[in-house]
């Protein structure tokens, strides 16, 4: 166990280190169809420990049973960064953020409270001096809980500054050592947020008592250079996503933010504590986890982003690597040589490799994943870093599951009805029960999910079906990934064989899981931050 100092917020504000507060399980989680289980937060929370960042924010613990367990087993588990949960600034928030924050070694509270003028009059219909006192209060509550206590003035951006001011100078007098200045709907531009930092850092008299942070959204492209600016005025806190998921466009993309920083030291005199080598098995162990693929050129850690296609490129390259990069891949830990075991590899081996990948697997979980490891050897000459990522998550996504895929056999061509027979396993062990049922449909992918849908119960329809190779050539294994709608409730499923007809009946029933564990979990609609729900329709979403 690590005893670590926490530095007070003077300490902060005087020096140059900024501090990297990743928020990929809370408002990265909020993008559609991104929900993560319990096993999947916990394997994100130790990639983010192992990455250095300094505070998780673990979840929104009001939002439903689920958000508050997963938070819970966060903050019991992490040994380092500072465990966060959101709460509104209610009571009722406040308390489940601080239970299921009760075992955290360095817990916060992050509280909430909108203050613009639009938020104000439309969705809180409350007068500014209402808004002062409701922030303060909840401040002094939380801290009653806890003693590090962020407050963020929902739409900041869009505030008025001297209301912005009043609001900030008040919740630090209250006790909050944290402000962060949320550009909820991603509206500002850099100049002028840098301009509002300033403002902040040069009108708020007891400002240096907080560190100020920022929260910026991608609605314009422009989160991260929103947030550098910041930090140029005074910011000392960036708060970031892996790969840059979250609501709607999105949050700064932490792995932007930091190479930035990092590449360009003399524009940017800063440092972050980030571990820059792990954060490429980061980016794929939370493309993987939530289904949201990142684009090939996606900076930092997109497929293409140190490739070099042109010859002129590739020739300078090979001359002298620094004429076309400016990073050096193994910065951020982009692995040049692909190829990794084979059938000769042993178990220990494996498990090393798994941990370089991101994957910590506990001793049995390690043991299934070395047998179906042994079993793709037989099926592959070439195993790759892809196929032990897809081998792990095909675990991962099943792992604990309601219902198995046991068998499939599906007929299809140009002239026959696409027919799909079916049997589930329901449970594990000697409860467990097996159930068969077959379905035709307009294709094999639809006869399947049909012939899944009368054993489960479940009327699923298929918004989005991919389907990708995990590495190349003939035998590569298929993953599928598809979004389901049920009923206005979204989620995501993944599955991976080397059938891809296999793939996509594990991918549709992973969803099929997904949405049975998030219904038995699920509290009336929460209002997120910067969310604007969905019109009813059947279930409801929060
Ligand atoms: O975007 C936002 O305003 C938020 C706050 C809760 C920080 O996510
Ligand atoms: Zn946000």
């Amino acid at each position: 166990m690590s005893m670590i100092k926490v530095p007070t917020p003077q300490e902060i504000n005087a020096g140059n280190r900024i501090l990297v507060f990743d928020t990929t399980l809370r408002d990265g989680e909020q993008s559609p169809g991104a929900t993560m289980n319990l096993d999947e937060k916990l394997q994100v929370a130790r990639a983010l420990t192992r990455l250095k960042v300094d505070v998780i924010e673990a979840g929104f613990p009001i939002a439903s049973p689920g958000d508050h367990d997963a938070v819970k087993a966060v903050a019991e588990e992490v040994d380092g960064p500072i465990v966060c949960g959101l709460a509104r600034s209610l009571e009722k928030d406040i308390r489940a953020a601080a239970s299921a924050l009760k075992n955290a070694k360095y817990p916060r509270i992050h509280v909430f409270l909108a203050t613009s003028a639009i938020h104000r009059q439309f969705k809180l219909k409350k007068a500014k001096e209402e808004i002062v006192k409701q922030a303060v209060e909840a401040v002094k509550m939380a801290l009653s809980f806890c003693k590090d206590v962020e407050f963020s003035p929902e739409d900041a951006s869009r505030t008025e500054p001297e209301f912005l001011c009043e609001v900030v100078e008040a919740v630090i007098k209250a006790g909050a050592t944290t402000v962060n200045i949320p550009d909820t709907v991603g509206y500002a531009v850099p100049e002028e947020y840098g301009a509002l930092i300033h403002t902040l850092k040069t009108k708020v008299p007891n400002i240096d008592e907080a560190v100020i942070s920022v929260h910026c959204h991608n609605d314009l492209g422009l989160a991260v250079a929103n947030s550098l600016t910041a930090v140029k005025f005074g910011a000392r806190q960036v708060e970031c996503t892996i790969n840059g998921i979250g609501e709607r466009a999105g949050n700064a993309a932490l792995e932007e933010v930091v190479m930035a920083m990092r590449t360009r030291g003399k524009y940017f005199p800063y440092s972050t504590n980030i571990d820059t080598p792990k954060i490429c098995a980061t980016s794929r162990l939370v493309s993987n986890t939530t289904g949201i693929h990142v684009q090939r050129n996606k900076a930092i850690v997109g497929e293409n982003a140190f490739a070099h296609e042109s010859g002129i490129h590739q020739d300078g390259v090979l001359k002298e690597r620094t004429t076309y990069e400016i990073m050096h891949p193994a910065d951020v830990g982009v692995d040049q040589s692909k190829l990794v075991m084979g059938k000769h590899s042993g178990r220990n081996a494996f498990g090393t490799r798994l941990k370089e990948l991101g994957y910590e697997l506990d001793e049995k979980r390690l043991a299934e994943a070395f047998e179906k490891f042994k079993v793709l050897c037989d099926k592959k000459k070439t195993i790759y870093d892809a196929d032990l990522v897809a081998l792990v998550e095909d675990q991962l996504v099943t792992a604990g599951p309601i219902w198995e895929l046991d068998l499939l056999q599906v007929t299809s061509g140009n002239r026959s009805v696409p027919t799909a027979t079916v049997i589930l396993r329901k449970g594990s062990g000697e409860t467990a029960q097996t159930f068969r049922d077959a379905a035709i449909g307009d294709g094999p992918i639809d006869a399947l999910t049909n012939a899944i849908d009368r054993i489960t119960g479940m009327t699923g329809q298929l918004l989005d079906f991919q389907v990708q190779s995990v590495t190349e050539g003939r035998e590569a294994q298929g993953e599928v990934n598809v979004k389901v709608d049920f009923g206005g409730q979204l989620v995501h499923g993944r599955g991976f064989s080397t059938d891809i007809v296999e793939a996509s009946a594990k991918a549709y029933l992973n969803a099929v899981c997904r949405a049975i564990v998030t219904q038995s979990a699920k509290s009336p609609e929460i209002e997120r931050p910067g969310h604007i729900a969905p019109a009813p329709r059947g279930v409801a979403t929060p």
